[in-house]
């Protein structure tokens, strides 16, 4: 997991043109937009992403893709309920945006109240070099599961945005699988941005070529 240091004010700029544009919309943080798989789960978030829950999902048979354990408010949930209200921020953030930096599609939109998280999962079904920007009030933190020191790492978040990039493996590249969790205790929005190879990293041009996209747009993020 690495970070990427946002330095560029434009960029700046428009990452948080997308969080203004959110918060201007009221009832943005609405229990008619919680997504959650048991209701139980709502004020779950600390097990989920906890080492415990850690190791049940590295016991199973089945890898975890997406996260089975989650609370939050995704942008579909969003604009399903409300979608005159939503469509057209999920038409900027979930499309326009990611053809402005050149990525693929968008894995995630979601905004995460007080309490929200996802529990610990791979993407391995989301498979790409992935750039995550999350914004924070500074109360939440993503974890990842360091496989060869058998240790779990917490990034704290910070206030605003920050940004970082990974490549997710798909599940035919066991070495590049990446457990991660990450759990908001306060408020939180997280975009994922996906440049794809062809499912696995094996430096063909697709893959490559992918990598040089993702490269590209770090150095934009970077420069000054
Ligand atoms: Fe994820």
């Amino acid at each position: 997991m690495s970070e990427v240091v946002i330095r560029n004010p434009q960029f700046m700029d428009r990452l948080n043109e997308i969080s203004d544009e959110f918060f201007t919309h009221k009832d943005y943080d609405n229990k008619k937009y919680w997504t959650y798989r048991i209701e139980e789960d709502i004020d779950q978030g600390e097990y989920f992403c906890s080492r415990e829950y850690l190791e049940e999902c590295l016991q199973r048979d089945k890898l975890v893709g997406a996260p089975d354990r989650y609370f939050g408010q995704p942008i579909a949930k969003m604009c399903k309920v409300e979608s005159e209200e939503w469509d057209p921020y999920k038409q900027k953030v979930k499309f326009d945006f990611a053809q402005e930096i050149g990525a693929h599609t968008s894995a995630l939109l979601t905004y995460y109240p007080p309490g929200g998280y996802v529990g610990w999962h791979t993407n391995f079904d989301a498979n790409a070099y992935q750039i995550l920007f999350t914004w924070s009030d500074g109360n939440g933190y993503f974890r990842y599961y360091d496989k060869e020191k058998d240790e779990i790492i917490t990034l704290p978040d910070v206030k605003g945005w920050q940004c970082r990039h990974y490549y997710f493996g798909s599940d035919e590249e066991p070495e590049n699988l990446c457990w991660h969790s990450a759990y908001s205790g306060g408020e939180r929005i997280t975009l994922a941005y996906k440049f794809v190879n062809n499912g696995v990293a094996n430096g063909d041009t697709k893959d490559q070529q992918a990598k040089l996209m993702r490269d590209m747009l770090i150095e934009e993020i970077e420069s000054v």
